[in-house]
């Protein structure tokens, strides 16, 4: 894909962010601050024979994390806890397809990092 191509998904899935919203009776969920803006990310997980079979998420952040929150969870649904767990910044920088400088890395981990933080909580 090209960056043109890179860039409109990204704002895609800022305006239409994919599994938004609350779920009923979650297994896992965990709330992250990113603590250089004040922004936030809420997860709830539902787990199933070790697999994250459903996810949902509210949040307020800007295009970069509310993006990568998005594009990242619409990746790890269906995938395995042990999956999930050894992701990291460089899974979520290959989704997005967007060179980042390092606070903007931050925007764009804070999803995959409430999601493992939930994992690990439980
Ligand atoms: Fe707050 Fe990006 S500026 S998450």
């Amino acid at each position: 894909m090209s960056n043109q191509m890179y860039r409109q998904q990204m704002l895609d899935h800022y305006k239409n962010p994919r599994n938004e919203g609350e779920m009923d009776n979650p297994t896992h969920t965990s709330e992250l601050e990113n603590i250089s803006c004040g922004d936030e990310i809420k997860v709830y997980l539902r787990v199933k024979d070790d697999k994250l079979s459903d996810i949902k998420f509210q949040g307020k952040g800007c295009a970069i994390c509310l993006a990568s929150a998005s594009m990242t969870f619409e990746d790890i649904k269906g995938k395995t806890l042990d999956y999930i767990s050894k992701l990291d910044i460089s899974n979520v920088e290959k989704l997005i397809g967007i060179e980042l400088s390092p606070s903007r890395k931050k925007c764009a981990h804070l999803g995959l990092l409430t999601v493992q933080n939930a994992i690990n909580n439980k």
